[in-house]
């Protein structure tokens, strides 16, 4: 079975994919800061294969460090390879994505997210792992037009963390260039994650105060404080924001195939967005997650906030089609399943 190092597995998506890569029977390196997470996210899903009578223990790894220090990285692929499991390929998680932060500290956002990368990289190829799939976002792109957006749209990000995004691509289309490459590279741009593991064991828990809509909307159901809904004057039916939400399972798998994808196939790049295709306005995200769970959501109307778009819809055409890859969850078991991991763990993982 291959062995898979999975940079930021503690994370929001990182745990859901590690989860995903242990049901498939991968063997999983998780390396992660904290500097967002915590470890117990490893912790809860041990417990879940364990109420299935399943034993995962040799099969999970968990490595303390950051991916700005490239002789930690370098000890990973060693370590691996002591134990017989040498690396077979990467799926790269690590960096911070807090847009608004990413404006007051650029600095720290580049030299996480980029030369955290570029180490990384560098640490792949002296050990001769030349497989990567790597967590882009919808943010690279030019948002000029209400139509779904294709991978061929024109690219130019608003914001360092989206800049960082892009450089990090940028590197990437480069390094198969390298004449003794053989790189297989999936760049995955991401949509809106949302959404928990269906036991509510292990979900999303932003250390900092959330930006995006749907842990706010989970926190407003619990504690009753109102939300804002920045702008109701939008040219969209009516009124609010449209954005393309993608349960983070139906990612989680996005990830699988994509890796599966690169093993099975000559050295190529490619870059695929995930999302579901389908836009839904703020308002019914709202009104979904007070449908499906029986709760009312308190919010009120701001002013636009600047930098948000109108739309952002993913053309998911190409991911379908290359990886064989279809999200299967609905809006509404989005918003079941992230308000059963609220209500599991209203701290989060504290
Ligand atoms: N969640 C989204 O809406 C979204 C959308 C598009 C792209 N992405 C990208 O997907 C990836 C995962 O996002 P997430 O939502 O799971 O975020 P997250 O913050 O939950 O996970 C990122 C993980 O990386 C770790 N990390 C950060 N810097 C590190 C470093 N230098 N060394 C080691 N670990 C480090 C953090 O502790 C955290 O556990 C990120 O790269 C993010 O930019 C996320």
């Amino acid at each position: 079975m291959k062995n898979i190092l999975v940079t930021g597995g503690t994370g929001f998506i990182g745990s859901h994919t590690c989860f995903s890569l242990l049901s498939e029977g991968y063997n999983v390196y998780a390396i992660d800061s904290l500097v967002n997470s915590s470890k117990k996210s490893l912790l809860y899903i041990e417990e879940i294969f364990r109420s299935r009578d399943i034993d995962i223990s040799n099969k999970l790894r968990f490595f303390e460090g950051d991916i700005r220090k490239k002789d930690f990285i370098n000890y990973i692929f060693k370590t691996a390879l002591k134990e017989k499991k040498p690396i077979d390929g990467v799926i790269h998680f690590a960096g911070l994505k807090a847009v608004a932060e990413s404006v007051i500290k650029p600095l720290n956002y580049w030299e996480n997210n980029v030369f955290g990368s570029y180490n990384l990289i560098k640490s792949m190829k002296e050990n001769n792992c030349k497989t990567i799939v790597f967590s882009s976002s919808a943010t690279v792109y030019r948002f000029s037009s209400d139509n779904l957006l294709s991978e061929d749209n024109q690219l130019k990000p608003i914001n360092p963390y989206g800049s960082t995004k892009l450089a990090v691509e940028n590197l990437l289309n480069d390094i198969t260039q390298d004449a003794n490459g053989n790189w297989k590279i999936a760049i995955l741009r991401y949509f809106n994650p949302i959404g928990a593991h269906e036991s509510g064991l292990i979900g999303e828990n932003p250390l900092n105060k959330p930006n995006n809509i749907f842990p706010i909307i989970i926190n407003s159901a619990y504690t009753k404080e109102k939300l804002k809904v920045f702008g109701n004057d939008w040219p969209t039916k009516d009124g609010t924001c449209i954005r393309d939400y993608v349960h983070v399972m139906d990612l989680a798998d996005g990830h699988i195939k994509a890796l599966d994808f690169l093993l099975r196939n000559k050295t190529q790049l490619i870059k695929l967005n995930i999302g579901t295709g389908i836009g839904h306005s703020v308002l019914d995200l709202i009104k979904t997650f007070e449908n499906a769970n029986n709760v009312s959501v308190p919010f009120e109307f701001d002013e636009r906030r600047e930098g948000d778009v109108c739309q952002l819809v993913a053309d998911n055409s190409k991911a379908k089609s290359i990886l064989n890859w279809s999200p299967a969850k609905s809006l509404k078991e989005m918003c079941i399943d992230g308000w059963k991991w609220k209500n599991t763990n209203p701290k989060g993982y504290m």
